[in-house]
């Protein structure tokens, strides 16, 4: 029975060197859980999640929406930011205080003091959804860091380097670890694997991922 228990235990709050100027910050949303997924039915109801075009017109499997003063957007015309949903014309909802908080908070325990993001994209990955290696390219500038959030079914991450072909590592992402990555990794591919079926008590066969960037 003991073996069993041991097994079953949650992992404890951690932090991990994924790179240089990257950090894992296993459960690190876990205490602010209920508010997030709070926020991110409330933004929903306003700025509904759909999925959107790539410029070369095929539909992504993952259902996108955002919050704060930019949104991230793509369709034949390209990825970009705007500060309109496209589906509505209105503005994106605001960002709520708690999503800021943490991801200021999480930025700074990684080493980057003073972000102040002004976009947070919001996914949702349902099974089968996957993102395949990217780099976030489309801020200004790369002075600040990305701050992504992982909330529901566990997926694949997978970090790479400056090149689409650099070697990845995996990481399994579980419902509240937060990753922070900039400085001199700021520009890596990195991805998700297509996401398993599965039960979360909080998200039932979801998986939702906020990324907050400065996009401006
Ligand atoms: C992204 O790169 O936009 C998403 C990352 C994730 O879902 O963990
Ligand atoms: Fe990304």
């Amino acid at each position: 029975m003991d073996d069993l228990f041991a097994e079953m235990k949650s992992p404890e709050p951690s932090r991990q060197e994924l790179a240089e100027g990257a950090v894992l910050l296993r459960q690190r949303a876990l205490d602010v859980e209920d508010k997030l997924l709070d926020g991110v039915r409330q933004i929903s109801h306003r700025a509904p999640f759909r999925k959107m075009l790539t410029p070369g017109g095929f539909s992504m499997s993952v259902a996108m929406t955002n919050c704060g003063r930019a949104g991230w957007v793509t369709d034949r015309r390209g990825y970009r930011y705007q500060e309109n949903d496209p589906e509505t014309g209105q503005p994106w909802p605001d960002m709520p205080d708690v999503f800021r908080e943490l991801a200021e908070q999480a930025a700074a325990e990684a080493g980057y003091e003073g972000f102040s993001p002004d976009a947070c994209l919001i996914n949702r990955y349902e099974p089968g959804a996957r993102m395949s290696l990217h780099q976030d390219r489309d801020e200004k500038d790369f002075q600040n860091p990305i701050v992504s959030i992982s909330l529901g079914l566990p997926a694949t991450f997978q970090f790479g380097g400056l090149k689409r072909t650099d070697a990845v590592k995996k990481y399994l992402l579980e419902h509240g670890d937060i990753v922070v990555w900039g400085g001199a990794s700021r520009l890596f591919y990195h991805g998700v694997l297509t996401l398993k079926e599965g039960n979360h008590p909080k998200t039932g066969n979801v998986r939702y991922n906020l990324t907050f960037r400065k996009a401006y």
